[in-house]
Formats: structure tokens, sequence, C-alpha cells
């Protein structure tokens, strides 16, 4: 760790913050323009909006196009991944009967979406039990498509999920149902930052990313890739003036009416900071530390969700606490408050699971505070 960076962030420094993973952290420079952005709209509230507007956010598609490599008029600025999630579910023509294969390891705000689809719609969301540790495309799809039936119209995954920190390495998974005209919607909430997304290769129909978590941006900055011949059907979570005849995908879905664009428009600003002060090599380096917190851990015998004997691919990691979901809030509060470590505890299949985020501004000590603190706590 650089001890630079940790002072880039506005990080309270009394707490070892081992969360990036929920709601990111935004460092100065990125934050600082965001103020700005809020502060020059407030100087001409309606040229700002009105004239300047417009071309700020065709700029900001623009530069995400390029990071994530998909077309700009493909993309729309959304405010996080649960709402722009939220659209594609809600839109899609779903007919009785369907079938929606989909993981146990999903996000819980995005499960409550499909059981609302489920009732609206009468159709069927499977959840599969799905392996934490595959690494291979064609296994991956293996491990899927046996599951699949005449009724399967749609699978829903996360490209890492949520509970378990998991990559699902579903890019073959997504071509082989592009052939069988099954749609596919990937959460990919804590993508952009961790992994190198290319969306033309993936090929998904529906892809939100966050950029608010791993690209540091300012809370509630997100995107939404939809598939050409899906846009059409899209209807906005707000009807609002974009809406139309002859409104595009963009025009249509990302005027909600008036709101603090300033997170959408630090979008470029979190990307240098991401290239300049993260990158490559920083991030190859949180994953080393990573590894380490996870076998610390193990050897204290907190059974990691990836086995040690395999690398991990992403700076975050969860690892099992108890055989039991009991006591989960108290083990949260008892770390927050009493060892100053903030870290999720998330109860998932009858287990209590610790989620690691490891980033840039982490020290050893940020690990070694939280693996002392377990020990006392379930030793
Ligand atoms: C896999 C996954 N999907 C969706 C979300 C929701 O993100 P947001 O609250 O920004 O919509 C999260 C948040 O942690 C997540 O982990």
């Amino acid at each position: 760790m650089n001890p630079a960076i940790r002072h880039q962030f506005l990080l309270d420094d009394r707490w070892h913050f081992l969360n990036h993973g929920s709601f990111g952290a935004c460092p100065k420079p990125v934050f600082e323009q965001y103020q700005f952005w809020q502060r020059e709209l407030e100087t001409q509230p309606v040229h700002f909006m009105i004239r300047r507007l417009p071309g700020l956010l065709q700029d900001v598609r623009m530069r995400l196009a390029a990071f994530i490599h998909a077309d700009p008029d493909h993309l729309i600025l959304a405010t996080n991944a649960t709402s722009a999630l939220n659209m594609v579910i809600r839109s899609l023509p779903w007919q009785q009967g369907d079938e929606i294969l989909s993981s146990d390891q999903e996000y819980g705000a995005l499960r409550r979406t499909w059981e609302y689809i489920v009732q609206e719609k009468a159709v069927t969301f499977r959840p599969l039990r799905l392996p934490t540790d595959c690494r291979d495309e064609r296994e991956f799809a293996d491990c899927i498509w046996p599951e699949i039936t005449p009724r399967t119209r749609a699978i829903f995954l996360s490209h890492i999920t949520s509970p378990t920190a998991v990559r699902f390495p579903c890019e073959t998974l997504i071509q082989r149902a592009r052939e069988e005209n099954i749609w596919t919607i990937i959460d990919g909430a804590h993508a952009p930052g961790q992994l190198d997304l290319d969306l033309s290769t993936l090929g998904a129909d529906a892809y939100a990313g966050n950029c608010h978590k791993w690209l540091c941006a300012p809370k509630g900055s997100a995107f939404l890739y939809v598939h050409p011949s899906l846009q059409d059907g899209m209807t906005p979570l707000v009807i609002s003036h974009g809406w139309g005849e002859d409104a595009t995908f963009v025009r249509s879905n990302e005027w909600y009416g008036t709101q603090d664009f300033a997170a959408y428009l630090a979008i470029p600003t979190a990307l240098d900071f991401f290239r300049n002060c993260l990158g490559e090599a920083v991030h190859q380096d949180c994953i080393r530390r990573a590894e380490a917190a996870r076998l610390h851990l193990a050897e204290r015998g907190f059974t990691p969700i990836i086995p040690e004997d395999k690398a991990l691919e992403i700076s975050l990691f969860a690892s099992v606490l108890s055989s039991s979901t009991a006591m989960a809030d108290e083990v949260y509060e008892t770390l927050w408050k009493e060892h100053q470590v903030e870290v999720p505890i998330i109860p998932w299949q009858n287990q209590n699971l610790v989620r690691v985020s490891i980033q840039t501004y982490n020290t050893d000590e940020d690990w070694w505070a939280l693996a002392h603190a377990l020990e006392r706590m379930f030793h």
C-alpha cells in the first residue's frame, strides 16, 4: 500500500474499513469534481440543465463506453444497478409460465425484484445451486445447461456475486443462450474496476454495472447496457420527456425528471483516477493482499468460500464464520463497535459469511484487526 494513497480517501482512520464492496469509497479528487459539478449547476441552473447537460452526459457515456467496450448508443447512465436491472426485468415481455434460471448467490434486492415479477407475470424464478469455485467457462456453462427446459426464457446471474464474492465465468453460457434465444441478464454491480470488462465480447442481452463501487465514483453512478434487439421493449421506470414514438433508447431512459446529475458527471474523473492511481498493478497488489487475508483467516479456522489452492481473481473474498445464520447482526455490530472493523456479515445457506474487500487504501493491519477480533469472538 502506498501510504499517500490512503490520504486521497475521506475515510475515517479510526475504523478498519474492509467493506469497499457495499458502497465503494470516493477519493478526494473525484469527490471534489463531483462538488464542482454541483456548484457549476447552481451558478446557472437553467442554462446548465438545458444547454450544457445533454452534451456533458453524452461525453460521459462515450468515456464509459470506451472503458467497457460497448456502443455508447446502447448504454444509459443510471443511479444504481438495482434500478437499472429493475427496468430490464420489469420491461421484458414475459409470458405466463416462462422460467428464469439463476443462482443461489444473487443479491437480495434483485431476488425481491424477481419475486415481484413471479407474482405479477406468473413466471417461475429458479435459483440453481451453483459451484463457488468454477473457473472454466465450459464447465460453468455445462453446470447450467442440463437445467434448461423449453420454458426457460432468461438466465439471470451476477458477474461477481454479492454474498460469496465469486466471479461467475459466464461468457460461454451467454453465447449458448443467445443461440437458443434465451435472454441473459447480468448483474455486474461489482465488476467495473474488478474485471477487465468487454461487453462486446461478453454478448449479454442486458448488463448493469456500478461505478460507485470499485471505480470509486460518487454514489448514484451506474450504467445499463441493453442489446439493440431488446431496446424498443424497454419501458423506463419513470415516463418523462424523453419517452415517445421516435425516442432513442438513451432519450427514453435517461431522463427521469430533475435530479442531481453530478455523480454521473464525475465518472470521467473517476476513470482518470482509476487509470492513474489504481489500475492493474495496484489491483494485483490488492488481490495478493486479499489472498494473504484469506489464508490468515483460514489458518484460524474460517474456511474460505474459494479454497486456498485456487488463486483469487478479484480483491474481495468470503469466508465461513459459523454453520448457522444466528447472531449475524450481533457479530456485525460487535465488530464495528468494539473492534472498529467495518465488514459485512452475510447469512447465506445456513451459514454466516464474512466478506472482506481489499482496496488500495487498506493496510495489513486492517485485516489483522478483523482476524484478531474474530478469533476472540469465535474461539
Ligand atoms: C451483486 C450485486 N448486485 C446489485 C447490488 C446493488 O447495488 P446498488 O445498491 O448500487 O443498486 C449489489 C450491492 O452490493 C451487489 O452486490
